[in-house]
């Protein structure tokens, strides 16, 4: 039987009105490599190993099934719903008025739930792409970040949070720039918010402005996503887990480097939220983070080792006349039109 890692055990994060959740995740992106029942069969043996938190998206096209999983874990007692902490996320193509809303209770009929803990609006705008799609492919009606279509989403989430189907708000894909639109226009304030963040992509001024508005950082690609789809690969990506000061840490720990970048991730102060759909990584990702913390040396090498190495670029969400995929990422501290 596989190991048990005690959830009381797991430190904690504390979000925007004093909730305690677990600090580390399971990711469910099978980036386009592993199907939705070997996703959800992972989910399965993540609840039953201890996993508290889970990171799903209505465009992973797999929440049916780990909608039943959840749901077999409950009834075999695995967890109770009061301990899950279950986010999705709303897609690109259903911002529309009412769609966020349609949209939400669609990821609620697939995941059996009565109610999500957090819902989080995937990318900031409603440019689409097909799910697969190759990485030059582009959609003409894509269109630049615009403050107002964005609250025009965002007041359906809220809404949603009045009737209780969501208890925490999130946004994902953010920019400081972005943040600093649309914060101050929030009636309901996100608790958290998702960022690609692994030891070679620190983004510490995004990190910064989150933490200082008392949001909780929610880190993507935690390892690095070293499977991640083709279309998200360059040439000058940088691989995480070949890093030398995460090779040096991994070695004094005796763990496998991915192991390291969880360790650090804990300890810079997100949630992670590593994928992995073999039990023994998995189990590994949980247990890493309840025993043999990184020295202040480590930490500090790894800080100082940030190569600003985004990986998921995005270029697929580009619209006409856009130059490339840093126009998504506001460089220059304003939003890029
Ligand atoms: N909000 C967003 O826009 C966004 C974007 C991207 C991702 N996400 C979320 O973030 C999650 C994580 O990102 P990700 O899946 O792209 O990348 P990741 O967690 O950084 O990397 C996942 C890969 O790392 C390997 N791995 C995991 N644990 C390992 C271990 N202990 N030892 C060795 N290798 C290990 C796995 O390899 P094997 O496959 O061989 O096990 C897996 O394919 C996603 O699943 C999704 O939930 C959100």
């Amino acid at each position: 039987m596989a190991e048990f890692i005690d959830p009381q055990k797991v430190p904690k994060r504390t979000l925007p009105g004093g909730e305690k959740i677990p600090c580390i995740g399971m990711g469910t992106f099978g980036s386009d490599r592993y199907t939705a029942k070997e996703v959800s069969d992972a989910v399965y043996g993540a609840v039953k190993c201890g996993y508290r938190l889970f990171d799903c998206a209505s465009v992973y096209q797999n929440e049916e099934l780990i909608g039943r999983v959840f749901s077999q874990a409950l009834e075999n007692g695995f967890a109770k719903r009061g301990d899950l902490f279950i986010i999705s996320k709303v897609w690109n193509d259903r911002h529309a008025k009412g769609d966020v809303i349609l949209s939400c209770a669609q990821s609620l009929r697939d995941l059996q739930l009565d109610y999500l803990d957090a819902y989080f609006v995937h990318w900031p705008f409603p440019n689409y792409h097909a799910p697969g799609c190759s990485g030059d492919s582009r959609n003409p009606d894509s269109r630049p970040f615009s403050a107002e279509e964005f609250m025009g989403a965002w007041r359906q989430m809220e809404r949603l949070h009045d009737m209780g189907l969501v208890r925490y708000l999130g946004m994902s894909n953010m920019t400081v720039p972005k943040l600093k639109a649309v914060l101050p226009l929030c009636r309901i304030r996100p608790a958290m918010v998702e960022m690609e963040l692994h030891p070679a992509f620190q983004q510490p001024e995004l990190f910064n402005y989150v933490s200082e508005n008392g949001i909780q950082p929610v880190g993507f690609c935690p390892i690095g996503s070293p499977k991640r789809p083709d279309r998200d690969k360059t040439a000058e990506d940088t691989a995480d887990i070949e890093m030398l000061e995460v090779a040096e840490a991994a070695k004094a720990h005796n763990v496998h480097p991915a192991v390291i970048c969880l360790k650090w991730a804990v300890q810079n102060g997100q949630i992670p939220i590593p994928f992995s759909v073999h039990e023994s990584k998995y189990l590994s990702n949980l247990r890493c983070v309840t025993e043999d913390p990184l020295t202040k040396e480590e930490m500090a090498k790894i800080k100082a080792a940030d190569k600003n190495c985004r990986l998921i670029k995005g270029q697929v969400f580009l619209w006409p006349g856009a130059s490339s995929w840093h126009d998504l990422w506001d460089e220059d501290g304003t939003i890029t039109k």
